[in-house]
């Protein structure tokens, strides 16, 4: 009792002998009676849970986040009303298409989840570190996952699906070429910025609001790994980069990110040249220059990975007063997908976890379902409206208002220009990134069995920018003259 040194069952009783089970005699069998063993060989059994389907591996921290300048007039979110507030997170990085015990420097986006454990409950920003995305319709995402993943017959990656697919999907034009530039492959996970991608609204005291897009630029500067030296380090170290972030925070090298934010007033979205809620185009900083917010830290590594890190649930659906969602129709999906994939992953009491946990006490009527770990709400009504004084909503946390219009149809973006902000992309490297990018392409488009695949995929590069198409075109041998 109270020796923590004294091994025990889950149930507390204390075990005889953890080197031999209990068997009939010295040559008899095991005995079923043996019930620490039983019990120990099928809790192993179940030690796993599902990997996410997506940003499987990764890795995290904890942290604070920081206001460092004055937003107040944008939003009304507590956590960001004053300079000097500070409000603890947990940050995990991912990569997307492999599993969870897939190489780190492979050329992938890489996951930005943040947690914001606020006042007002948790506040989830679960970004990339890409501005844009490779689709704008949530109907799309399945399709271009499986693309990414394994053939259904090999079980191999496989170029043929990720071009066909890139291919007969230009809006992703834009996200292949950030992808196969120089930042598909992140130095660290600490030399990389992350970005909300999708468009957000923020609503201040008066009820205003603007349409807004996040920024974490990293402190430690933005570096990409040589291709060369990933695919070296992908064999002799695939956990390169949850290393180096864990050793980062051990040695008390704390990363840490400025956030910035785009802010684009309402009546803008209705003329401005592209669709802000088209997740595969940027906001001119021309036009909508970032603000500062703030600091984020991580300064605490996990004390147990999957307590931690494979247990936490970050959903773009875990909004606080001030902060909403906006018609962009990835989000809209985003919304539901992730809460969907806490239930089945981790349970429906997932929120209970600790890591999942808000640090304001929550009052709901939600009861029961597997691994209910708290109360349960006790004796307390478990509907409403009640009259035994249980909780009621609160008019002041309600959405602000907005106006929809039209015909409900499967109905298509207005606009199909996939080529413009890809070619400025292109425009805007350098020469030695301009080769670097050509040779990535190349080299993963030069397995592609089918010619018609790469021939429609060239064309969008040309259309993108004639050099950049001419360049991939000449790299895989093929004559564009010639159709
Ligand atoms: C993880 C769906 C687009 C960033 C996930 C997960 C799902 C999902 C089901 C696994 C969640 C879990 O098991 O905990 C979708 C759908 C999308 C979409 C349906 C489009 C309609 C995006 C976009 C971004 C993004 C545009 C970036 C801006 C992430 C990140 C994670 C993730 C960072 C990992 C979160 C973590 O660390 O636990 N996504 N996703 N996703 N997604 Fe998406």
């Amino acid at each position: 009792m109270g020796d923590n040194k004294r091994l025990t069952t889950s149930t507390g009783m204390p075990v005889g002998d953890n080197q031999h089970a209990i068997t009939a005699g010295q040559r008899g069998p095991t005995l079923i009676q043996d019930v620490h063993l039983l019990e120990k060989l099928a809790h192993f059994n179940r030690e796993r849970i599902p990997e996410r389907v997506v940003h499987a591996k990764g890795a995290g921290a904890h942290g604070y986040f920081e206001v460092t300048n004055d937003v107040s007039k944008y939003t009304k979110a507590d956590f960001l009303s004053e300079v000097g507030k500070r409000t603890p997170v947990f940050l995990r990085f991912s990569t997307v298409a492999g599993e969870l015990g897939s190489a780190d420097t492979v050329r992938d986006p890489r996951g930005f989840a943040v947690k914001f454990y606020t006042d007002e409950g948790n506040y989830d920003l679960v970004g990339n570190n890409t501005p844009i995305f490779f689709v704008r319709d949530a109907i799309k995402f399945p399709d271009f996952i499986h693309s990414q993943k394994r053939h259904p017959k090999t079980h191999l990656k496989d170029p043929n699906m990720v071009w066909d697919f890139f291919s007969l999907s230009p809006e992703s034009l834009h996200q292949v070429t950030y992808l196969y530039g120089d930042r598909g492959i992140p130095a660290t996970f600490r030399h990389m910025n992350g970005y909300g991608s999708n468009t957000f609204k923020w609503v201040n005291e008066e009820g205003e609001a603007h349409w807004v897009k996040y920024h974490f630029i990293s402190d430690q500067g933005v570096k990409g790994l040589d291709e060369a030296l990933a695919v070296k380090l992908a064999g002799e170290n695939p956990d390169y980069h949850t290393e180096d972030l864990f050793h980062a925070i051990e040695n008390g090298d704390y990363p840490s990110w400025t956030l910035y934010v785009q802010i684009m007033p309402i009546e803008d979205a209705k003329t401005y040249k592209w669709d802000p809620f088209d997740v595969t185009k940027v906001l001119s900083q021309k036009d909508y220059p970032r603000i500062e917010v703030g600091k984020l830290v991580l300064n605490r590594n996990p004390e147990n990975y999957f307590a931690e890190v494979e247990q936490a649930t970050f959903s773009p659906g875990n909004f606080v007063p001030g902060i909403e969602a906006s018609p962009d129709r990835m989000l809209q999906g985003r919304l539901f997908a992730y809460a969907d994939a806490h239930r089945y992953r981790v349970g429906a009491n997932h929120n209970l976890i600790p890591i999942n946990q808000p640090k304001v006490p929550v009052h709901h009527y939600q009861r029961d379902g597997w691994m209910r770990t708290d109360s349960n709400g006790g004796g307390a009504m478990n509907y409403e409206p009640n009259s035994y004084g249980g909780p009621v909503e609160s008019a002041e946390s309600k959405i602000s208002p907005f106006e929809v219009s039209g015909e409900a149809d499967s109905i298509r973006y207005p606009d199909d220009d996939h080529f413009t902000q890809a070619g400025d992309l292109y425009r805007l490297m350098t020469d030695e990134e301009k080769d670097r990018l050509i040779q990535a392409i190349v080299h993963h488009m030069k397995d592609v069995e089918k010619e018609e695949i790469k021939r429609r995929q060239i064309e969008h590069f040309y259309k993108a920018d004639e050099e950049y198409g001419s360049r991939v075109a000449e790299g895989l041998g093929i004559d564009i003259a010639v159709k």
